[in-house]
């Protein structure tokens, strides 16, 4: 549905977008993740023909973005959210949404349906008449992903849906996103907020100028993990350190807490758990430490500086 082939664009000695190539599948929620400046934006406005590649290509739904007559039809099957979001203040919620429909060209008849259609969904059918300046930033955000929508379109770009919202207007947008989904839009989702990304996608690329790593969030991160034990004590002591010496691990302590890096822990524990033993510790827990999209994400990007 998306595809990006060695996708390249320069300002001047700056490479923004360096070499991007990518897939996204119909119905996929690809979670875009990378740092402030990594690019994102800009691929965003590639793909939904806002501004030109310098170099390779690119396709949304077999329509080339560079070609002058398919992204005329490219902006007809995408919606885009950007990064300011523009709605009328001193206009209702319903005459926001058909003042756009009316720029995008959408018969009367099917403005009236998506309208309504948006904001049940949305769960603001009841405020339709109610002036925008009214609404909180989370309903505001949702009224600006409907805007986005009204020309029902197949492939949703949004930059940073839930930046600048606090977290319960960010899960109203969030659990919007998943309702779209549902609905079989396919998504593609800017944003540097790692729990977005792991609640909402189905695949992520973290992305610094360049593709540094693409998956779905499981396997981005078992790709970076390394086995780590936790072992609870009711006390960490200079004897179980020093007996833990010689196997030449990666230890860390947090106050009772040790945590260890361990190349094959059905091996290594009996013999790490027997050296804390005799040096006289006394454990409560032993459990394994589970990998998060943060470890995978700072990993991932920091190996790429
Ligand atoms: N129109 C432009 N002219 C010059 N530099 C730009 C322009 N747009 C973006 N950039 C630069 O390209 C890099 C990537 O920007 P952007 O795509 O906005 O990143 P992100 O959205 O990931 O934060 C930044 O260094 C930014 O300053
Ligand atoms: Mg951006």
């Amino acid at each position: 549905m998306i595809e990006a082939k060695n996708l390249t664009r320069k300002f001047g000695d700056l490479t923004a977008v360096d070499n991007l190539t990518l897939n996204i599948k119909e119905g996929e929620v690809f979670g875009f993740l990378g740092p402030n400046g990594a690019g994102k934006t800009t691929t965003m406005r590639i793909l939904a023909c806002l501004i030109s590649k310098t170099e390779g290509e690119a396709k949304i739904a077999g329509y080339d973005v560079s070609d002058e007559e398919d992204s005329l039809k490219i902006r007809k099957i995408v919606g885009l959210l950007p990064e300011n979001v523009g709605l009328y203040d001193d206009l209702t919620a319903y005459k926001n949404l058909d003042f756009y429909g009316k720029l995008y060209e959408c018969s009367q008849t099917q403005r009236k349906e998506n309208i309504e259609h948006f904001l049940m969904l949305l769960g603001l059918w009841d405020k339709r008449d109610v002036m925008v300046g009214t609404f909180s930033k989370g309903m505001k955000q949702k009224l600006a992903i409907a805007r986005a929508l009204i020309h029902d379109p197949e492939i949703l770009f949004l930059d940073e849906p839930t930046a600048n919202l606090d977290p319960e207007s960010s899960k109203t947008v969030r659990e919007f996103i998943l309702d779209l989904k549902r609905e079989k839009k396919t998504i593609f989702l800017n944003t540097h907020n790692l729990d977005e990304a792991q609640r909402i996608c189905d695949k992520i690329g973290i992305f610094n100028s360049k593709l540094m790593a693409i998956g779905t969030p499981e396997e981005l991160e078992e790709s970076v993990w390394s086995n780590k034990t936790v072992i609870l004590l009711e006390q960490v002591t200079d004897e179980i350190l020093k007996a833990l010496d010689k196997f030449s691990l990666n230890i860390t302590t947090h106050s009772n807490k040790l945590i260890i890096d361990v190349a094959n822990p059905e091996k290594d524990n009996p013999i790490i758990v027997d050296a804390v033993v005799g040096a006289g510790g006394r454990i409560q827990y032993v459990t394994r430490l589970s990998p998060t999209l943060e470890d995978a994400y700072l990993k991932i990007v920091r190996m790429g500086q």
